[in-house]
């Protein structure tokens, strides 16, 4: 390996980082992780902190899951690659397929359609709703319904339903026919509603409003994360989802959870759909299905829409869609181990443990200083605070601000992620509770720091 000192002389030179400037990449260089050892991350100088933010919403097992490696390296072995495009297959993806199915039949979901990522899964199921609706003769169904701060990845199908200025703008014209309705984030939202349950019923009559605007058989879907992630952990009252699904089904939307954050435990459930009692008609998965460990992901697909696809003379249901990489042998392979290893150590029952825990850490915190404007928790291991220079107002906290109690935080033993003015955590689901402590007392650290 090179020496430190042409790390640190090169670091963020000759490669542009995702969501970053480049000149702020080169202003202030990123950390460099060289290693990681159960749920802590080493940098360059030898510094050991926690990860709160779970390499990225991914490690859920944390760095040292034997099982997962071991199946990686096998695998590497025995079939580093083959394709499953039409003609061919693998056996560790037939394996795959059937332990998703029965790992989401409580779901309703019984097919995969396996991607690279997040946002393949997210590209994968806004193409197959089309297809689908093409499929049953209602070619008009073409538009995408999805909320504001939701985060669906950058693909350009993604980029258009998302619900964030920041990873559209400079990337516009996006897709046409896709509608934003205002996500149910108490904090801040048009009606000016503080109560969770008033404003999803407003949020509901928003998205009503929008389909008799746009006409219902224009629409192929709507697309929504149970709880909105990256956008700042935005956790809606239990009616939202299933509001959500009533009214899809009603007008035959199809309703498609993007649970790249929230499948396989993160909430405190199974999945992010189940924690709402909600059945999806497709749910985009990614991320810890391998542990972060390989790039995998899958798209599951509700049973009653396999018929359409399965029994289709016309030649319509053909899928013209797939990445050279789905359903990669050793991608498959890792999320089998994965899978077995997560449902072993009944991981939403910890998530749900530790994510409480900070989520209590955390409004203590908001007691404590000032800077805290929202607290944002209580479902899983995902948690928010929102930042601000005031709280009459709620201005925004400035960027120096916010920046430096990530450095004295992470000085103090834990890496927090900072999103806009948001300070979001997402731990390894197998976080300990001296481990959450450690979280919490660095930021306490890196609070009275800057306040
Ligand atoms: C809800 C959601 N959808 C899609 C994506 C995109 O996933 P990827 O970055 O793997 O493409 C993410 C990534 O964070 C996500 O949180």
């Amino acid at each position: 390996m090179k020496d430190s000192n042409f790390l640190k002389e090169h670091n963020a030179k000759s490669l542009w980082h995702p969501m970053a400037h480049p000149g702020d990449s080169l202003a202030n260089p990123p950390a460099i992780i060289t290693s990681a050892q159960g749920v802590k991350i080493t940098d360059i100088d030898g510094h050991e902190v926690v990860d709160a933010v779970g390499g990225l919403w991914n490690v859920n097992l944390g760095f040292s899951c034997q099982v997962v490696k071991d199946a990686i390296a096998t695998q590497l072995d025995v079939l580093p690659y083959y394709s499953t495009f039409r003609g061919t297959t693998n056996d560790k993806v037939i394996q795959l397929a059937e332990e998703l199915r029965t790992f989401f039949a409580p779901d309703g979901l019984t097919r995969a359609f396996f991607t690279s990522g997040g946002s393949d899964s997210v590209e994968t199921a806004l193409r197959l709703a089309r297809q689908y609706h093409k499929i049953r003769g209602e070619e008009g169904r073409t538009k995408f319904l999805s909320l504001k701060k939701g985060y669906h990845g950058t693909h350009m199908g993604g980029a258009s339903v998302n619900g964030n200025a920041n990873f559209r703008t400079q990337y516009e014209p996006l897709l046409p026919g896709c509608h934003h309705i205002p996500a149910p984030y108490t904090y801040r939202n048009p009606f000016n509603e503080t109560d969770p349950e008033r404003l999803a019923q407003l949020c509901l009559q928003a998205l009503e409003d929008e389909i008799a605007f746009q006409g219902a058989g224009t629409i192929a879907a709507f697309i929504m994360e149970p709880v909105l992630g990256a956008g700042g952990v935005i956790p809606p009252h239990k009616s939202f989802m299933p509001g959500v699904r009533d009214i899809c089904t009603k007008h035959g939307i199809l309703l498609i959870a993007d649970e790249v954050i929230t499948a396989f435990g993160r909430t405190g459930s199974w999945s992010g759909s189940r924690h709402w009692g909600v059945q999806p008609d497709m749910m985009a998965t990614a991320k810890a299905i391998t542990n972060g460990y390989f790039p995998f992901g899958a798209v599951m697909i509700a049973d009653h829409m396999t018929e359409t696809f399965e029994k289709d003379t016309t030649g319509k249901a053909a899928i013209g869609h797939g990445y050279t990489y789905s359903g990669h042998p050793v991608g498959a392979a890792a999320a089998l181990a994965c899978l077995a290893e997560t449902q072993r150590l009944n991981i939403p029952e910890n998530a749900a443990a530790r994510g409480s825990q900070i989520h209590h850490g955390l409004l203590a915190l908001q007691h404590k200083y000032e800077l805290i404007g929202d607290v944002r928790g209580g479902h899983g291991l995902m948690c928010a605070l929102e930042l601000v220079s005031d709280r009459a107002t709620k201005a925004a906290v400035d960027k120096k601000t916010i920046g430096k109690l990530q450095e004295v935080a992470y000085e103090a033993g834990a890496m927090v992620r900072v999103s806009g003015p948001n300070i979001i955590l997402s731990p390894p689901l197998v976080l300990s509770a001296a481990e959450a402590d450690t979280i919490l007392s660095a930021l306490d650290t890196g609070f009275a720091a800057v306040s």
